[in-house]
């Protein structure tokens, strides 16, 4: 009898313990399934719209900035250009950049601020003259004509100037804001020379000229023409140090495609220092930045 007793007092902690583990995993199992989608919630898109979806690797998931609207777009591009990943379709096609140059453009939405994007198919207008312009310092400039930037980007400049001068380098800008009017002259001479094909691969339209945000500015070295900046010291310099102060390279060698203008090696604009590091740091442009982190996403102040 004692025996029997002691066999059922060994016996109950165990069954107690498998009881309890059973219930706590039961518990685990359930909890985990509740916010579960079941496999036919997954499936919320037509098959038709899921196999294109496919194709493209459900960007939908991958990339925030995919646009459901442009999945006609997205997969005709990639049926033109194969060889791009599906984050440089998404990317490109979200520029605008399946259209032809000057078509369906807008206008900014963030007139006034860093996040000013201008390119072929974003305008700033033809009344937009920038808040907070001011002269840049005369030695930091060429002295013949008045140059200005928005403050910010002016303080940050010669910031750069001076630092670079420290270094032993002369920066100095020789063309900065430039109006509407000032750009359309600029445009239309470039056109009578070069005609309008060849004049639109260097020079912008107006209202679609950066130089009419105040936050950029082409620099020489005071020794060679700023069309020959990429062969000097100066430039070398710029490369390594513009992003510390906010300023990028806009139209870099090799993003021709992206941009739409050609390499210009003296044409800097200021997205103030976080923007310019992360654009330093991936090599890309302000137009695949744009699309990725600000359109869309961004209020409109600064
Ligand atoms: N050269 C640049 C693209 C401009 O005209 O704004
Ligand atoms: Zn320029």
């Amino acid at each position: 009898m004692k025996k029997q007793v002691k066999k059922v007092k060994l016996k109950s902690p165990v069954i107690v313990f498998l009881v309890i583990i059973a219930l706590v995993s039961t518990s685990v199992f359930l909890f985990m399934q509740k916010d579960k989608p079941t496999t036919k919630e997954e499936t919320k898109y037509p098959m038709e719209i899921e196999e294109k979806l496919k194709t493209l690797n459900h960007p939908e998931k991958a990339f925030d900035y995919f646009k459901f609207d442009f999945l006609e777009r997205y997969l005709s591009y990639q049926e033109l250009n194969p060889n791009l990943s599906i984050e440089d379709i998404i990317t490109r096609v979200n520029i605008g950049l399946d259209n032809k140059y000057y078509t369906n453009t807008s206008v900014s939405p963030y007139l006034n601020t860093n996040y000013l994007l201008v390119n072929k198919y974003i305008s700033l207008g033809e009344n937009y003259v920038p808040d907070h312009l001011v002269d840049i310092d005369k030695d930091c400039s060429v002295n013949y004509k008045t140059v200005q930037l928005v403050s910010e980007a002016k303080d940050a400049f010669v910031n750069l100037c001076h630092k670079a001068k420290e270094d032993g380098f002369t920066i100095r800008a020789m063309s900065s804001y430039r109006s509407y009017d000032y750009q359309k002259k600029l445009y239309q001479n470039y056109v009578d020379s070069d005609g309008v094909e060849e004049a639109d691969t260097y020079s912008a339209r107006p209202g679609f000229s950066e130089h009419q945000t105040g936050l950029t500015v082409d620099v020489d070295n005071a020794k060679l023409s700023y069309t020959d900046f990429d062969k000097t010291n100066e430039f070398k310099w710029m490369m390594e140090n513009a992003h510390r102060f906010g300023f990028i390279l806009r139209y870099p060698k090799d993003k021709e495609d992206i941009t739409g203008y050609s390499y210009e090696s003296w044409h800097y604009r200021y997205v103030g220092v976080d923007i310019a590091t992360y654009i330093y740091e991936h090599n890309i442009t302000l137009d695949e930045y744009y699309v990725r982190f600000i359109e869309n996403k961004m209020g409109k102040g600064n």
